[in-house]
């Protein structure tokens, strides 16, 4: 399998950390003499051929950069059997030989649609939801587990003045890694969790009552947008304790923001590794890291694994939150 011209996109949601990643394969394509194109777009840009030459200086001061120079699509397009073919069709018009698809979940699904025509793809894990069971770590987690962590330090504040009760929804689509991380990283009262069933009365109630028995006079409820909205939260409180919560959805603010260490460093090594993987003949691979170490997989071995919640991560929540 020869490699010539590689071709590199975001899709899906943004995550802060993508831009480094778009540089390490940009720079690691050049370092190897490989020629590199920006797709725009996610696969809107494979379909409508909206791509672009970029060398080692086109990523010059992308390092610190959030969001995704490349922009990026949730493609409804590239779903059909057409659109794919489209693609496949500018690919080959174009020589695009190889793919580094940088995303999430469908972003590999697409990605494994292309490789079904011959092109070669490796993936690489982005998203701020880190619910990539194949990987221990997906670039933007960090950021935006920070971000919500700072913006919820300055909600404490004013809930400690006026002694009230806060509800901040944290996103993650279907999982909690976020809200659980964030939710033991501010000293939440309680995190619910779409991976855990959730009994009111113990998760939440007993809980409130449990901080005013150990002196506090305000409390902080972590919820994850997958399993519930912070309005219905805060009408059940008020139903069940007469509190009056303060309602924050984080939203997107979650995905801004210049991507931190961790995230340039996991992005700038996925990307390194995503361009070594193709030059040494690998296609249809994500790549991951687990333990510490940095590997790839298949991607329909990749897609097919489970992930979910550590039991610690319940057990340490449990502890800190005296129930
Ligand atoms: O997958 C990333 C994510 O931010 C989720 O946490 C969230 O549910 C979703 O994307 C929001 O999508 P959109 O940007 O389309 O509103």
């Amino acid at each position: 399998m020869s490699v010539k011209r590689i071709g590199v996109l975001t899709s899906g949601g943004d995550a802060p950390g993508m831009n480094p990643c778009v540089r390490a394969v940009v720079r690691t394509a050049a370092y190897h003499g490989v020629e590199c194109y920006g797709i725009r777009r996610g696969y809107n840009g494979l379909i409508n051929g909206d791509i672009f030459k970029l060398d080692e200086k086109s990523v010059s001061h992308t390092i610190n950069r959030g969001g995704t120079i490349l922009y990026t699509a949730r493609s409804k397009d590239f779903m059909t059997e057409e659109g794919q073919k489209k693609a496949v069709s500018t690919c080959k018009f174009l020589g695009l030989d190889s793919i580094v698809a940088i995303g999430g979940d469908g972003t590999f699904q697409g990605a494994r649609a292309l490789s079904k025509y011959g092109i070669n793809v490796v993936c690489i894990p982005a998203t701020i939801d880190n619910d990539i069971s194949c990987t221990n770590y997906s670039i933007g987690f960090d950021t935006a587990a920070n971000t919500a962590i700072e913006c919820i330090d300055k909600l404490r504040d004013t809930m400690q003045s006026h002694e009230r009760c806060s509800v901040v929804e944290v996103m993650g689509r279907n999982a909690g890694f976020l809200a659980m991380y964030v939710g033991l990283a501010v000293g939440a009262t309680a995190v619910l969790v779409p991976e855990k069933d959730i009994d009111f009365e113990h998760d939440v109630i007993e809980k409130i009552r449990q901080a005013r028995f150990n002196g506090f006079s305000h409390y902080m409820i972590v919820v994850a947008e997958g399993a519930a909205s912070a309005s219905d939260v805060a009408a059940k409180i008020k139903d069940a304790i007469d509190l009056d919560p303060r309602v924050t959805v984080l939203g997107h603010i979650q995905r801004g923001g210049v991507p931190t260490g961790r995230d340039r460093i996991n992005a700038t090594k996925m990307g390194y590794l995503a361009v070594e993987l193709l030059l040494a003949g690998k296609t249809n691979r994500i790549v991951c890291t687990n333990a510490g170490s940095f590997t790839d997989i298949d991607i329909d071995e990749g897609l097919a694994k489970k992930k979910s919640i550590q039991q610690i991560e319940v057990d340490v929540l449990a502890a800190m939150t005296g129930l």
